[in-house]
């Protein structure tokens, strides 16, 4: 069942390859290029329920709530959708004021999370009738489609991930995330808020991800397991990234919290100096994102700010050992790739790392205490 991998996560993080090469192949058109007259993506989604959409809302918890903030940076900053984030359970008991003209997302890897689905029900409720004819537009992106999720939501994007053994969420996440890189290029295409090259060079940087995320794990697999040694003893870590990379900074610090039991808390880099930065010490090791595009800078120089209050520095960055030698002191290299697709690359080594620092210190990795892979109560 393992397929010779320890663990069911680890497994699962060497299948996501492949789940991102099937999200391609099943809603991709291989035949689109920059001059075809229709969209690159072939979503089965009823055209109506994308229809003049002014505001689109996402709920979910936990990794997929994750998932759901890289979700809200490429519909606005891609589709220029207005869009908001919000806990499923946080929503249930405060719901917004309604707009028209929205669509509601839940996105939820097991199908059945409790708080999500009663969010999305009373979403359905309270805007029966709001738009006239038109139903209520709820959308589930899942890899469950024929769970409680698939009977609620009338439209669903599977996200062909497959089911997930490990508690920790790994392919389901980024399986989520290509749901949101397919549905932002759809709305992109039919809004033309955006312009065609860059459509295709986005296009373009999908179709590579499958081979550059098995570059990841060839290169890094080793290294990341030798450099877990170094954490034996560690009992607090952050995680810093900004722009797209911010939710991966708070994914990266939730699996390792989850699985090893360490303290660890992701924060957008901007904020360290507002408070967080207090924490640091030569004890406390920063893992910090920094990918080439519009905040690399930005986030090199809050990396340096937090070097020199001693703390050890753990960049996940393309910067060679030369490039990176005054910010940071161990590289978990990534392949540089278009900014806006970086996520799906950034969030690997993170999983390694929450990975093999818990499977060092013995702990049941793919059955964390305290959790359970469906948090079907309240
Ligand atoms: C993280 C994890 C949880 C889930 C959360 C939501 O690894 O597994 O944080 O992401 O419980 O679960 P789903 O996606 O099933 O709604």
């Amino acid at each position: 069942e393992k397929q010779g991998f320890k663990h069911y996560m680890l497994k699962e993080i060497y299948e996501q390859p492949g789940v991102v090469r099937t999200c391609l192949e099943d809603y991709l058109r291989a035949d689109w290029d920059g001059d075809s007259p229709f969209s690159p993506v072939q979503l089965p989604l009823d055209p109506s329920l994308l229809e003049n959409l002014q505001h689109i809302q996402i709920v979910a918890c936990g990794t997929s709530w994750h998932a759901g903030l890289v979700g809200k940076y490429l519909l606005e900053q891609v589709a220029q959708i207005p869009t908001s984030v919000q806990y499923a359970s946080e929503f249930r008991y405060a719901p917004p004021p309604l707009l028209p003209n929205t669509l509601t997302i839940g996105v939820t890897q097991s199908g059945e999370t409790a708080d999500t689905l009663a969010a999305l029900e009373m979403e359905l409720k309270r805007r029966q009738g709001l738009e006239g004819a038109l139903q209520p537009r709820l959308l589930g992106i899942t890899n469950r489609p024929e769970s409680s999720l698939g009977h609620l939501v009338p439209h669903i994007i599977d996200t062909r991930a497959g089911i997930e053994i490990g508690v920790a969420a790994t392919k389901t996440f980024v399986a989520q995330l290509m749901a949101f890189y397919l549905l932002t290029l759809e709305l992109a295409w039919q809004r033309q808020s955006c312009d065609r090259p860059r459509l295709a060079e986005l296009v373009t940087g999908l179709r590579q991800l499958p081979a550059q995320m098995e570059q990841i794990l060839e290169s890094q697999e080793r290294y990341i397991e030798a450099l877990s040694h170094d954490f034996a003893e560690t009992q607090d870590f952050i995680f810093l990234g900004r722009g797209i990379n911010f939710p991966i900074a708070l994914e990266g610090a939730l699996k390792l919290k989850e699985i090893s039991y360490i303290h660890a808390e992701g924060y957008p880099a901007g904020e360290m100096k507002h408070g967080p930065i207090a924490l640091l010490d030569a004890k406390v090791p920063v893992v910090t994102i920094a990918m080439p595009g519009s905040v690399f800078e930005k986030v090199l120089s809050n990396a340096q700010e937090a070097r020199a209050r001693d703390a050890r520095l753990i960049g996940v960055t393309p910067l060679d050992e030369a490039e990176a030698q005054h910010t940071f002191d161990n590289l978990l290299p990534v392949p540089e790739v278009d900014e806006l697709l970086s996520p799906i690359l950034t969030v690997m080594p993170l999983q390694l790392l929450a990975y093999h620092i818990a499977a060092r210190r013995g702990l049941d990795v793919d059955q964390p205490r305290n959790l359970a892979k469906s948090v079907t109560v309240e």
